[in-house]
């Protein structure tokens, strides 16, 4: 019910606004840290939306949690200078690594996994960033040692 709450307030305080979802979205995020399923069905009301269409907006844009995210964020550039440099295989060992997919997080809660779209370091490529910090060159060895740190 608090969620619940919560969310309403944001909502309103959105009241009017030109294409408030995404907006909506970002600011519950931003609240809780993700976006609760509890939120969806209270925004597609307010909105006069479906379900489905609020979460395919948050699948679409790959910004959006709908889990709370572990200790560590990292996230993977996916975008084409970073797979022209090896990506994919860095992408491949980190799933290895941590036994988790794109978006989860492993079971200790200490890292999530997440998938970007350029980080603005093609220079750099493969780029990386852990909790917000910008890392370039990460090859398998170098995610091994940033997992280290991390941990
Ligand atoms: Fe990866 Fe730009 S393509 S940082």
């Amino acid at each position: 019910a608090a969620i619940i709450a919560r969310v309403n307030e944001i909502i309103i305080a959105h009241h009017g606004m030109e294409g408030p979802l995404l907006p909506i979205l970002h600011a519950i995020q931003a609240d809780f840290g993700h976006v609760p399923q509890a939120a969806l069905p209270v925004i597609a009301q307010h909105l006069s939306l479906s379900k489905a269409e609020v979460h395919g907006v948050m699948s679409f844009y790959h910004d959006f949690r709908e889990q709370p995210a572990g200790k560590h964020v990292v996230k993977l550039c996916r975008a084409e200078s970073c797979q022209s440099m090896g990506a994919d295989r860095v992408a491949a060992h980190a799933q290895h690594r941590l036994g988790i997919e794109w978006h989860e997080t492993t079971l200790d809660g200490a890292v999530t996994l997440e998938p970007v779209f350029c980080l603005g370091l093609c220079a750099c490529a493969p780029a990386a960033m852990v909790d917000g910090r910008l890392v370039g060159r990460v090859d398998e060895a170098r995610f091994d040692a940033l997992l280290e740190e991390v941990r």
